[in-house]
């Protein structure tokens, strides 16, 4: 178990607010370890256009201004944290890596026949400012015997692996390291959203089953497909909430100010939610068009016609590679967008399937603000998701490492490939230890 004085710091850098979330280990009643939310901080993101740092001042003021809020809150330092890496450049694909045991190896599967199956998975093609990040394992193949999920110790002179990977932009990354550092943070580990709005939203019962998990941000969508413990696609769809203001603005002539309060107040995007006759006023601001009132339905026409879209084009994205297939419980939708009333209506008239909002979950929260205990339901909302889902990343990741430094024998990984918990040189094995199955290619960044 991890030292309850360890904490972790869950970031998500977003193109409208930068959240950070601290926590410590809890128990459950089971007594399995799970995350005390102690401190949240907020900021409006400033420098950060869909996930990628554009002016490393202001996104480094905004990280700061998150981080030290959540501080000041819980009353504890943050060493380091674990970032979610979200945007467009961020590209999931499945992949195929194979090993062949050498002469005088011992017949036995091992960990490093494992780890060289996945970097041969991860090897793709060099493309200019692109790498691999994550290789993850869906299935592997002993001798083409296949569908193993875990092939340790098992007899065989060939072994073949079928993995997610996930590729980003070398400078995208780099600058968002460079971002965090010069915040004067370390780096724990560096993780897709995606898999963190996983972590953080879904039960037991859908991962197993297979679910698409759609982040609706304010400039991205990003989305998740996962079956069986095993990630099968992560996509990003460059549009998000931050367009539905624009068009309720563009189209009704409103500032963009206006048309956000519209939307956060009296938006919905499906007519069933909407009664033809509502209208909203609109307040007389000096340099605006004056007292109106505007058709709610007409602003729910609007909101319907960017999410349709945005719907439409993951859904391509997934049909495109055939993924669709693995989503066999429904959709989940989460994130700051899918607050907006209607957003499971129409998403349900895109996809035929099931699809409900995603609330983090899993975790318990102790924060005291003037002497009282704040209610923890506050924070069990899809604009926590992200922030809350790294940081119960982390803290798995710290749990499963400080586990296997008292019992070697479990796990893939040696010994030294455990994080360093130390801060210094953490990106040399980020990710490594996602649930136990990831290889990471940080260290080569
Ligand atoms: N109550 C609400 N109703 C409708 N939309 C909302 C509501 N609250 C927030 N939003 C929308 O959520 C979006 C912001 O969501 P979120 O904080 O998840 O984005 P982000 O993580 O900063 O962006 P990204 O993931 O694209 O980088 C904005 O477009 C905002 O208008
Ligand atoms: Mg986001």
């Amino acid at each position: 178990m991890m030292d309850s004085k360890d904490i972790v710091v869950g970031l998500d850098i977003g193109t409208v607010n930068v959240t950070a979330v601290i926590g410590e280990c809890d128990t459950d009643r089971n007594g399995e370890p799970v995350l005390k939310v102690v401190g949240v901080g907020n900021a409006p993101s400033d420098g950060i256009r869909n996930g990628v740092i554009i002016n490393k001042e202001s996104a480094s003021a905004s990280i700061v201004q998150a981080v030290e809020d959540a501080v000041n809150m819980s009353g504890r330092d943050v060493e380091d944290v674990v970032c979610g890496i979200s945007g467009e450049h961020v590209k999931g694909l499945n992949s195929f890596g194979v090993v062949s045991k050498r002469k005088g190896e011992k017949p036995e599967i091992t960990e490093q026949n494992m780890q060289a199956a996945m970097h041969s998975a991860g090897g793709i093609a060099e493309v200019p400012d692109r790498a691999t990040f994550f290789v993850m394992p869906i299935e592997y193949k002993v001798n083409n015997q296949g569908g193993i999920k875990n092939p340790l110790n098992m007899f065989g002179n060939r072994l073949e692996v079928k993995a997610h990977i996930i590729t980003a932009s070398t400078s995208a990354m780099k600058n968002l390291k460079n971002c965090i550092e010069r915040s004067e943070y370390g780096i724990q580990s560096m993780v897709p959203i995606t898999l963190a709005d996983c972590k953080s939203v879904l039960i037991p019962e859908e991962e197993k089953t297979g679910v698409m998990v759609i982040d609706i941000g304010g400039g991205t969508t990003e989305v998740g497909i996962q079956m069986n413990g095993a990630t099968y696609f992560t996509g990003v769809v460059p549009i998000g909430g931050r367009y539905v203001t624009n068009d309720i603005a563009a189209v009704l002539k409103l500032s963009g100010e206006i048309a956000e309060k519209i939307k956060v107040n009296r938006g919905a995007c499906h007519e069933s939610l909407v009664d033809p006759k509502d209208t909203i006023e609109i307040p007389l601001i000096s340099g605006t068009f004056g007292d109106r009132s505007i058709s709610r339905l007409k602003v729910c026409e609007i909101a319907k016609a960017r999410m349709w879209e945005i719907f439409s084009k993951v859904k391509r994205a997934v049909e495109d590679a055939n993924a669709m297939q693995y989503v066999n419980s429904g959709i989940v939708l989460t994130g700051g967008g899918a607050l907006l009333p209607g957003v499971s209506e129409v998403a349900e008239e895109v996809f035929k399937i099931p699809v409900r909002i995603g609330n983090p979950i899993g975790f318990t929260v102790d924060i005291e603000k003037d002497g009282k205990k704040i209610d923890g339901e506050i924070y069990k909302n899809p604009k926590y998701s992200g922030a809350i889902g790294l940081a119960q990343v982390g803290l798995d990741m710290r749990v499963r490492a400080q586990m296997a430094r008292r019992k070697p024998d479990i796990g893939m990984g040696s010994r030294d490939d455990m994080p360093s918990e130390s801060g210094d040189g953490v990106l040399k094995n980020v990710g490594k230890w996602l649930w136990g199955k990831t290889k990471s290619f940080m260290k080569d960044f």
